[in-house]
């Protein structure tokens, strides 16, 4: 190659990086948003009324992601004040960080509970032993089942989609009657496009990272196979919303910042129509 060419393909791309850089989002701490959501339904009785779900996922603990930054990441979802808190998966990078992760999810406070269901990532660093020390630690992991909390709210968890197909069966029979205000976890977002989502109000999930890296909203690598469709936000699937967060972390080791997806805690209020049901 000519040598003005290379130094100019090598101008291109150190300008390239530069414009990156300038744009990628580092927060030295916690996440860069909080990002509000309100759900309504008749299936949430009037004691439910403003009840308030966070959703923190995609933590990635350890990939370019601090001790400090785990504790005051705890400490902004405990000032949140939600009623409960759901972990949506891939919590660490490796084996040797479940257990500091475990220690600091625990401290998480909500009145009515703290729940888990694992991620891909979760299985290649140790499925079982992200599960066994996250319920040591207090979080009721949600490993295909379906638990009533003491507020009467069911959350559904699943497995990770691509690993383990979820053994929707006995899944199903398990579930509340259909009045019932009931929430589907699933780390893989694709999962809502795959299944019946008639027995449940909401979907949450992360996974996508909200593409971590985008372009005006586009993301040209994004780990689904529907595209776009679930990037980021509220997606309406047959009239059941799944709302997809983009996460706090980073994954893959190399692309480990984000661009015009900023690192979040989503909170959901739900609202309450059963009054205006007859209910
Ligand atoms: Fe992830």
């Amino acid at each position: 190659m000519p040598r003005t060419r290379a130094l100019r393909r090598t101008s291109i791309a150190a300008a390239l990086c530069l414009a990156l850089a300038s744009c990628a989002s580092f927060p030295p701490l916690g996440v860069d948003r909080v990002r509000e959501f309100t759900v309504e339904t008749p299936d949430a009785g009037a004691e439910l009324d403003g009840y308030r779900i966070a959703l923190v996922t995609d933590v990635h603990y350890g990939n370019r992601f601090s001790r400090a930054r785990l504790d005051a990441l705890v400490e902004a979802v405990n000032a949140l004040g939600a009623d409960c808190v759901i972990l949506g998966g891939d919590h660490t990078l490796g084996y040797a960080q479940i257990a500091p992760f475990a220690e600091a999810a625990g401290r998480i406070r909500a009145r009515d509970g703290v729940f888990a269901v694992v991620g891909n990532h979760d299985f290649f660093n140790g499925r079982s032993a992200t599960i066994r020390t996250l319920r040591a630690a207090g979080i009721v992991v949600l490993d295909e089942t379906v638990v009533e909390t003491p507020r009467g709210v069911f959350f559904a968890g699943t497995n990770d989609l691509r690993d383990v197909f979820p053994t929707m069966g006995p899944f199903l029979e398990i579930l509340p009657p259909r009045d019932r205000f009931t929430v589907l976890v699933t780390h893989n977002p694709d999962l809502a496009a795959e299944i019946d989502l008639s027995p449940f109000d909401l979907v949450l999930s992360g996974h996508t990272h909200g593409g971590q890296i985008t372009v005006r909203g586009y993301a040209p690598i994004i780990p689904s196979e529907y595209g776009q469709r679930f990037r980021s936000g509220w997606v309406d699937v047959g009239g059941t919303p799944v709302i997809v967060s983009n996460g706090v972390g980073y994954g893959g080791s190399v692309l480990r910042f984000r661009v015009g997806a900023p690192s979040e805690i989503i909170v959901i209020t739900v609202r309450s129509t059963a009054r205006e049901k007859g209910r």
